[in-house]
């Protein structure tokens, strides 16, 4: 059994104070009538609930988008530097999220934390296909034939393999480039190989998955019901009746 609160605010859509003011308006209905409290107790796998009659489905994992700054690692905790972890309010570090890969300490954006280690797997595992899509501002002008190199994959001087990979160029020192894959410094690596090294990093999206430029650096919420769907979709890890609503 869980707290009706919860249950609607796992939805990621409202606060569980916002959830107590839709309860109190009358336009939270469990099992056809309308909710009691936000602290009744119901189980979420036996009980229908609707919101403006729209059914709420229970979210039992977490998902977190968070705006990394630069400065903090990504890692789940360290004795010494801070960490993504340390950004997020401590009732959800103990649920046991992690970071969905990693962002180098001095790049920023779209980082996603979970306690679904299914998810977490398909959307770092190659086979996937799960595009992750980084800003670069670089130290040297981009020229084409560094698109060309890029699409044909490339193997940099110290052996990695690079598969094929997105370049677009939108001013001289400024791109956007599209991995599907996540090695060790990745972008940074490729682009220093085509003698342009990188002076920032960002990244912009991950498969459906888009950084609310809403969030500053260091401010994070909770994935909606149909980001979560959506990235889930990506990687065939949601149930086919679901799959067939998007
Ligand atoms: N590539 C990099 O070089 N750094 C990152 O943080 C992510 C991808």
């Amino acid at each position: 059994m869980e707290r009706l609160d919860k249950i609607v605010a796992s939805t990621g859509r409202w606060s569980r104070r916002e959830v107590k003011n839709l309860v109190r308006q009358g336009r939270v209905v469990v099992n056809g009538r309308q909710a009691l409290s936000p602290e009744e107790k119901v189980d979420p796998d036996r009980t229908e609930i609707r919101l403006d009659g729209e059914p709420i489905i229970y979210a039992r994992c977490t998902y977190v988008m968070l705006h990394k700054p630069a400065g903090v690692l990504t890692a789940t905790e360290d004795s010494r530097q801070k960490t993504v972890l340390d950004l997020l309010p401590t009732a959800w570090r103990k649920k046991g999220l992690a970071p969905v890969g990693r962002l180098d300490k001095d790049a920023e954006g779209l980082l996603l934390l979970t306690d679904d280690g299914e998810l977490t797997h398909r959307l770092l595992s190659p086979k996937y296909h799960v595009d992750k899509i980084y800003y670069a501002r670089v130290g040297a002008d981009l020229e084409p034939s560094d698109v060309e190199a890029f699409a044909a994959g490339m193997t940099l001087d110290d052996g990695l393999i690079c598969r094929p990979a997105g370049l677009e160029i939108l001013s001289e020192r400024e791109c956007l480039v599209t991995l599907q894959e996540g090695k060790f410094h990745q972008v940074k690596r490729m682009l220093a190989f085509r003698g342009k090294p990188v002076t920032y990093l960002k990244r912009l999206a991950m498969g459906p998955l888009q950084l609310d430029e809403g969030l500053a650096p260091g401010e994070y919420r909770l994935l909606t019901e149909t980001e979560t769907e959506l990235l889930k979709s990506e990687v065939g890890h949601l149930l086919p009746e679901r799959q067939k609503k998007l």
